[in-house]
C-alpha cells in the first residue's frame, strides 16, 4: 500500500495543502447519481450492485478534485449481513425487523456476514483499480452503538428508547448483542482493508448525549475493541473515529479508543479542537453542511475559518455531518477551489 497525501496527514505529517473529502459525498445532491440510483430495484440491492456502487463511489471525484472515495454502501450493511432483515422505504429511511430478546439475537450469526456481504469487498476492488495512485479509498462501518440504536429501534428514531432500555435493563442481552455486532464489524472493516480500503472511518453519529457509564462501555469499549483486532491485521492502516456529539467525552474517546484521527460534528469548536485535539491526533471536519446550502461569503467566511485556525497541525477539510440532497453542486465546486487554494 502506498501513502498519499490523505494517508500521511492522517498519521500526522505535515503538508502544505489539506487534503479534503465530504462526508455523503456521492449522494441525492448529484444529477448523476440520482440517474444511477433509479436503475437499481432498491437501496440494499444497490449496495450489493459492484457495477452501480462503483460507479457512484466514483462520480464525486470527476467532479471535484477530492483526495479520496469514501465506498458506496450504508451501515446497515452489517445488520443485512448478520441476518437481520433491513429494508428501505422511499421517502421513510431504514426499516428493520427490531432485536430486543435473547432469542432474535441467537438468530444472528457473524460467521456469516463476510459471505453474504461479499459484494461490498468487490467494490472496494474495483473502486482502488480504477482511482489515480494519489487518490486514497476511504472504507467503513458504523460504530456498535450507532449500528444498534437501528437494531433494537427497527427504524430510525430521535432518542433511541428502546436501545438504551434494553442496555440498561436487560445488559445480558444488550451485551450479546453488542458482543455480535463487534465481531461482525471487525471482520468487514478488515476485509475491506484486505480488499484494497486506504483507510477505514467509524461512523459513531448517535453517541450524543450518553451517560458517561454507557459511553464508556457502548461507545469507547467497543471501539477500542474494534481497533485493536484491526490492528492485529493492519497495524499501518489509518482509523478515523467519528464519535458525533460526544460532547466532553471526546476526550476520553480520543485518548481510549487508540483511533489514529478524530472526525469532528458541527458543534465542536474550532479552538477546543486546535488546542485540545489537535496536539493528539489529526481532525477533520466541523463545518456545517447547511453552510454549503447558503453557500456565498458566509462559507467562504467560515472555511476560512477552519483552515486557519488549524493550519498548525494535522486537519483534514471536511463537514460535520454528511451533504443534504439540496446542495447546490456549485457551491461544492466552490469550497473544493478555495479548499485546494490553501496554503498554510
Ligand atoms: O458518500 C458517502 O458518504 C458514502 C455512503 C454512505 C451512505 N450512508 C449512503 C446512503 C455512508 C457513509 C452512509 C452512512 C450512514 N448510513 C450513517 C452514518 C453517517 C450519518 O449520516 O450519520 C447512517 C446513520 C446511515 C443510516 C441511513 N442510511 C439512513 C438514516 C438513511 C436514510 C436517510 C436519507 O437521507 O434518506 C440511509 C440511506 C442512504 N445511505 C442514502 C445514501 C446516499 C440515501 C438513500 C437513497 O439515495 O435513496
Amino acid at each position: 500500500m502506498t501513502d498519499t497525501l490523505f494517508t500521511q496527514t492522517l498519521k500526522g505529517q505535515p503538508s502544505e495543502r489539506v487534503p479534503f473529502w465530504f462526508m455523503r459525498q456521492a449522494g441525492r445532491y448529484l444529477a448523476e447519481y440520482r440517474e444511477v440510483r433509479s436503475q437499481a430495484k432498491n437501496f440494499m440491492n444497490f449496495c450489493y450492485s459492484p457495477d452501480l456502487a462503483t460507479e457512484v463511489t466514483l462520480q464525486p471525484l470527476r467532479r471535484f478534485d477530492m483526495d479520496a472515495a469514501i465506498l458506496f454502501a450504508d451501515i446497515l450493511i452489517v445488520p443485512d449481513g448478520l441476518g437481520q432483515k433491513v429494508w428501505f422505504t422511499p421517502g421513510k429511511g431504514p426499516e428493520l425487523e427490531p432485536v430486543r430478546d435473547q432469542a432474535a439475537v441467537d438468530r444472528l450469526n457473524p460467521a456469516a456476514v463476510l459471505d453474504k456481504v461479499a459484494p461490498i469487498f468487490e467494490t472496494v476492488r474495483r473502486v482502488r483499480a480504477d482511482l489515480p495512485g494519489d487518490k486514497a479509498l476511504i472504507g467503513f462501518a458504523g460504530a456498535p452503538w450507532t449500528v444498534m440504536t437501528y437494531m433494537i429501534e427497527g427504524e430510525g428514531s430521535r432518542d433511541h428508547a428502546a436501545a438504551r432500555q434494553l442496555g440498561y435493563g436487560h445488559p445480558h442481552v444488550f451485551g450479546a448483542l453488542l458482543e455480535r455486532v463487534v465481531d461482525a464489524t471487525a471482520d468487514y472493516l478488515i476485509a475491506q482493508i484486505d480488499a484494497g480500503a486506504d483507510a477505514v472511518q467509524i461512523f459513531d453519529s448517535w453517541s450524543a448525549a450518553l451517560p458517561e457509564r454507557a459511553f464508556r462501555d457502548w461507545v469507547i469499549a467497543p471501539t477500542k475493541e474494534i481497533v485493536r483486532r484491526i490492528r492485529t491485521r493492519h497495524a499501518e492502516t489509518p482509523i478515523i473515529g467519528f464519535p458525533r456529539l460526544a460532547g466532553s467525552m471526546i476526550e476520553a474517546y480520543a485518548a481510549e479508543t487508540g483511533v489514529t484521527a478524530l472526525g469532528l460534528d458541527t458543534g465542536v469548536s474550532p479552538t477546543y479542537a486546535r488546542d485540545v485535539l489537535q496536539p493528539k491526533m489529526t481532525v477533520q471536519g466541523m463545518l456545517d453542511p447547511h453552510m454549503v446550502v447558503a453557500g456565498g461569503p458566509a462559507m467562504e467566511a467560515e472555511a476560512k475559518l477552519l483552515l486557519e485556525t488549524l493550519s498548525g497541525g494535522g486537519h483534514i477539510f471536511n463537514l460535520g455531518h454528511g451533504f443534504v440532497p439540496e446542495t447546490p453542486v456549485d457551491h461544492v465546486g466552490a469550497l473544493s477551489e478555495q479548499i485546494l487554494a490553501f496554503r498554510r
